[in-house]
């Protein structure tokens, strides 16, 4: 648990910092084309200071939606990374917030590339691909953005089991490749495996937000509803309406049908190997859409093969399996939907705000590795740009905004400005306190590793 020193008045803060960063503005608010050199020891007293932080999209390249809400707070760039080794100097040495999506992971050695960063927000509610203890540890704090797309997951898992009871998709797919059926006998062979759901028992590996969505919808069908999930108190069954098992061994005992829902830690690896496909019911049914490496794929193409497991769907994959019969792959995209991946990406770009103007961890909604920000930390536990509280008013920490966005308007460079009051903006941020420049739009700055300079 933390232990905030909740009374320290908020300012400037600077961590400590080995190297210098680059600058991106000199004491006029020009722009500064080359990198300027800075002590050791830390920026000298009233010397160039971040006009204001610079929040990177890692491995992406869109930050249409991110923009309006970050613009007249940060400097957005985009780094459309796959690596670290991908990401600009600039951005390893200046970067205070991040925002990532699942295509690029962040270990500790990577973690330790970014001199000046304060917060990560994983742009999705798994957060495996960042080493969250590393992070702490280095005073880096990493939030999810956990609620957004629980019903699409749910509603594509439904979707999967569906198709596994009642195999749609094969038999789509088969009228489509133009095969006849003809009277009860081929239909017979067509639909062969076509089960009722009704009285089969489903058993949810991981009752969180998406497991009980996914248990509440299930009931419907006329599931027997069972879950197992050792992290979870008494009680929640009974909300539920469903039954509790307390091993794995009796989930997998009892499912006609096992769909996993819990997130990747370190305990459960290969949740699903050649052991525990052996305690599963001859011929069940096996659904993943919560992370690849809950199943070792390996043993699960073996199981099908052999029709131990009568069929699987995977919507995420370790490393995804091929020509493997009663297997249906989609391409991580349970969770996607147009209002899904926008309420996302407005989530997670509000958690970053609420980073700047706000205080970290306190400000952050759904901060994963709040437990570091004693007041130990390597890093402090306050709001790195030094707004004022709420940003209510009090006052702008830039010496110059005006004279730093004309002189970003000049570079060419995205920089934030007050165009578009944008909704998750808190109705207290004082808009006539904002920068103001003559933009008419800002784009997010390019910082690929193969930009050699700022545009
Ligand atoms: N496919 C997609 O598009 C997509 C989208 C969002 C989330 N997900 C994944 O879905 C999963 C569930 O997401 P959520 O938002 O419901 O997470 P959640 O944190 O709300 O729920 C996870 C649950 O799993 C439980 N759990 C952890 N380890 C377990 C274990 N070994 N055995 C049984 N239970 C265990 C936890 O106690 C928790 O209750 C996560 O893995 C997430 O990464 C996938």
């Amino acid at each position: 648990m933390h232990h905030m020193d909740k009374k320290k008045t908020l300012q400037p803060v600077k961590r400590p910092r080995l190297e210098a960063p680059n600058s991106m503005y000199n004491r006029d608010g020009n722009f500064n084309q080359k990198p300027m050199s800075v002590s050791i020891r830390g920026p000298i007293p009233n010397g160039p200071m971040h006009p204001r932080p610079l929040i990177a999209l890692l491995d992406g390249r869109d930050c249409s939606i991110e923009m309006p809400i970050l613009k007249d707070v940060a400097t957005v760039a985009f780094c459309d990374a796959q690596s670290t080794q991908e990401i600009h100097e600039k951005v390893l040495n200046e970067a205070v917030g991040a925002l990532m999506w699942h295509t690029i992971t962040l270990a500790k050695e990577d973690l330790e590339k970014f001199k000046n960063l304060r917060v990560i927000v994983r742009i999705g509610s798994g957060y495996d691909n960042v080493d969250v203890k590393a992070a702490g540890e280095l005073g880096i704090a990493v939030c999810n953005v956990p609620g957004y797309g629980v019903e699409e997951v749910a509603d594509s898992t439904i979707c999967l089991i569906l198709n596994l009871y009642r195999r749609t998709y094969w038999l789509a797919n088969m009228v489509r490749e133009g095969k006849k059926v003809n009277g009860p006998e081929q239909l017979r062979e067509a639909a062969q495996g076509s089960a009722r759901i009704r009285g089969d028992t489903l058993g949810i590996v991981g009752l969180g937000r998406v497991g009980s969505a996914v248990a509440l919808r299930a009931k419907a069908f006329g599931f027997n509803v069972i879950f197992y999930d050792p992290y979870l108190q008494d009680g929640v069954e009974k909300s539920l309406g469903i039954t509790r098992v307390y091993t794995l061994q009796d989930l997998l005992f009892q499912s006609d049908c096992v769909s996993l829902h819990c997130n990747l830690n370190e305990h459960n690896h290969h949740l699903i190997n050649d052991f525990t496909i052996k305690q599963m019911r001859p011929g069940a049914f096996l659904i993943n859409t919560a992370r690849g490496g809950l199943v070792d794929e390996h043993a699960l193409a073996a199981a099908l093969k052999d029709s131990r497991i009568r069929a699987a769907a995977l919507d995420v994959h370790e490393s995804p399996l091929k020509d493997c019969p009663n297997l249906i792959c989609t391409p991580h995209s349970a969770f996607y939907s147009e209002q899904s991946v926008t309420e996302l990406r407005e989530m997670a770009a509000g958690e970053i705000r609420r980073a700047v103007v706000g205080r970290i961890p306190d400000s952050l909604r759904n901060c994963v590795n709040k437990e570091y920000f004693t007041s130990n930390s390597v890093r402090p536990p306050y709001g790195f740009v030094g707004y004022p509280e709420g940003m209510n008013g009090a006052g702008y920490p830039f010496p110059n905004p005006a004279a730093a966005a004309a002189a970003a308007a000049a570079s060419g460079m995205g920089v934030a400005t007050a165009l578009d009051a944008h909704q998750s903006v808190p109705h207290s941020a004082p808009h006539s306190q904002q920068p103001h420049s003559t933009l008419s739009e800002s784009a997010a700055l390019h910082l690929g590793k193969e930009s050699t300079d700022v545009h």
